[in-house]
């Protein structure tokens, strides 16, 4: 099963989530920022995080899953943080059911910097998928 992990963070906090998911699937978390984060090759699962910033999701993270193709990307699971609000998960899998992408119903979703406790949650949310 191929396997890919892509976020967008800008203090961390959903960083820390893609980490921990990465390592309960055995592949690197990879920002969206990043070269490598262009998926080239057919992937299974796709887990893609990103937080909310004034209602919206990074103008990058934007750009990224515009980039994501449906011939590529078999499905999606979706995960983010935030203060509050859980909207950026129904941005992003707004963006992925444009593409076509299917994608969970479930996500994963925490109130800013996850803990231990939450970080164990997300290695066993993603284990679930694999
Ligand atoms: C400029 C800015 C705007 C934000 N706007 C919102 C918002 O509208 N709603 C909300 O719930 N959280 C909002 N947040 C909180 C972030 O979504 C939250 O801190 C998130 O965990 C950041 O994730 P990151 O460290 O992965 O970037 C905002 C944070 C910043 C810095």
């Amino acid at each position: 099963m191929n396997i890919a992990v892509r976020y967008c963070s800008r203090s961390g906090n959903t960083k820390a989530l893609a980490v921990a998911i990465g390592d309960a699937v055995g592949v690197d978390a990879v920002s969206v920022d990043s070269d490598k984060a262009a998926i080239k090759e057919p992937t299974d699962l796709l887990f893609i995080g990103g937080a909310l910033y004034a209602y919206g999701i990074d103008k990058r993270l934007k750009s990224y899953l515009q980039t994501l193709r449906k011939e590529d990307v078999k499905k999606a699971v979706v995960f983010s943080t935030s203060w509050l609000s859980k909207h950026a998960l129904e941005l992003i899998k707004k963006a992925l059911k444009n593409a076509g992408i299917e994608t969970v119903e479930e996500t994963l979703y925490f109130k800013g910097r996850p803990n231990e406790k939450q970080l164990e949650e997300a290695k066993e949310f993603a284990k679930r998928y694999i």
